[in-house]
């Protein structure tokens, strides 16, 4: 088991990767912990959850509303929750964001802890401290930033994950490689065959380079303002595109990262081997390197985006593969990539 020590203003938070589901009762300092977590999850591996209440959720992103986190509120009321009760989420993304969300403002704020289920909650949704739902048509448009004061990243959980949701975590831990950590690169380069084969040895190197990567950003991000758009990387395009083509949100960002490594090219900023490589990469892992879409649709997603001001955007690019820098980028350089003339 690795351990990673989470620091922020007021908490601490300590991630266990390698970790197992069967020792979560260790974690828990009350007698009956009320479980967070969805169909899916408990069927797998409900046999192996301690002791507690069990509040089960559907899944999908259409589920991750407001709805859902009412009918976790009337259960908590049912249940008689009060201020000395823990929570802890067991599940994917959507599991952890509502139980964090739920458990920060139930009365006003209860203990919680998580069990990461999938390699995207472990590798991203484990780290920073954001949780919500979404709501009026907008992805966490609701939220708090909390960290819970545990994350357990049960690594055997995966095996039952379906292979599309893990190739959504593999994007995540190419772009932190891509962002911050060149010989994560090059480990990934080398060892796809066993990271696809869920080797444990291999994907505990892999989630713990990645906590440890967010979490130093998320860090640095408290001092220096702006670091946390790093992680941002490929996600400008990639929101778009997954916005507009329902393709899933790793394959979007997968083809979002080619494009700007392309803009980064065209900038003179990162060499264009080093921009074949990133494709290479994610091509190796059967991540999409291009997508079909609508680039009239694309390019009107984009204006709405968050990180835009004015006509400009903030925009994550690369000046080699471990170095990303932001810089400001008229909407209207974007089109010219996407819709060249
Ligand atoms: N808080 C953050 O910083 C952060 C970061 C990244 C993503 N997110 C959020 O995370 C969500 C996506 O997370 P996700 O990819 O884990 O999706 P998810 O929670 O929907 O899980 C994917 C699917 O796998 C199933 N599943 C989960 N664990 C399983 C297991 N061990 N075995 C079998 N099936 C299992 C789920 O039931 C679901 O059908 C999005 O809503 C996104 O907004 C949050
Ligand atoms: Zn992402």
């Amino acid at each position: 088991m690795k351990v990673v020590n989470i620091k922020s203003q007021a908490h601490e938070s300590v991630i266990m990767i390698g970790e197992n589901l069967d020792n979560l009762g260790k974690y828990i300092p009350v007698e009956r912990p009320i479980i967070i977590t969805d169909t899916n999850v408990r069927q797998c591996w409900g046999k192996y959850f301690p002791p507690g209440d069990v509040i089960t959720i559907g899944t999908g992103e259409k589920i991750k509303t407001f709805d859902t986190v009412r009918y976790i509120y009337e259960q908590l009321l049912k249940l008689e929750a009060d201020r000395s009760s823990f929570i802890i989420g067991i599940g994917g993304g959507i599991v952890c964001d509502i139980a964090g969300f739920v458990a920060s403002t139930y009365m006003r704020g209860v203990r919680f802890g998580f069990v990461s289920s999938t390699l995207l909650s472990q590798v991203d949704a484990s780290v920073g401290g954001k949780n919500g739902f979404n709501f009026g048509g907008y992805k966490n448009i609701v939220g708090v930033f909390n960290q819970p004061e545990f994350v357990i990243c049960d690594l055997n959980l995966l095996k039952t994950v379906p292979q599309k949701e893990i190739l959504s975590g593999l994007a995540e831990i190419i772009k932190h490689g891509a962002i911050a950590d060149k010989s994560l690169f090059i480990f990934l380069e080398e060892n796809r065959d066993q990271a696809l084969a869920l080797d444990l040895a291999v994907i505990e190197k892999l989630v713990y380079d990645s906590v440890v990567i967010k979490s130093e950003i998320v860090n640095q991000d408290e001092k220096e303002k702006g670091q946390r758009r790093k992680l941002n990387f490929g996600h400008t395009f990639g929101h778009a595109i997954e916005k507009t083509t329902k393709v899933r949100h790793g394959e979007a960002v997968s083809a979002g990262m080619v494009l700007a490594s392309e803009l980064a090219v065209k900038k003179a900023a990162l060499a264009e081997k080093d921009s074949n490589r990133i494709a290479d990469l994610l091509g190796k892992y059967g991540l999409p390197v291009r997508l079909e879409y609508d680039c009239h649709a694309v390019l009107e997603t984009l204006k709405m985006d968050k990180k835009r001001e004015g006509d400009r955007i903030y925009f994550v690019l690369l000046s080699e593969i471990g170095n990303a820098y932001v810089e400001e980028i008229a909407i209207k350089e974007l089109e010219a990539l996407i819709n060249p003339p």
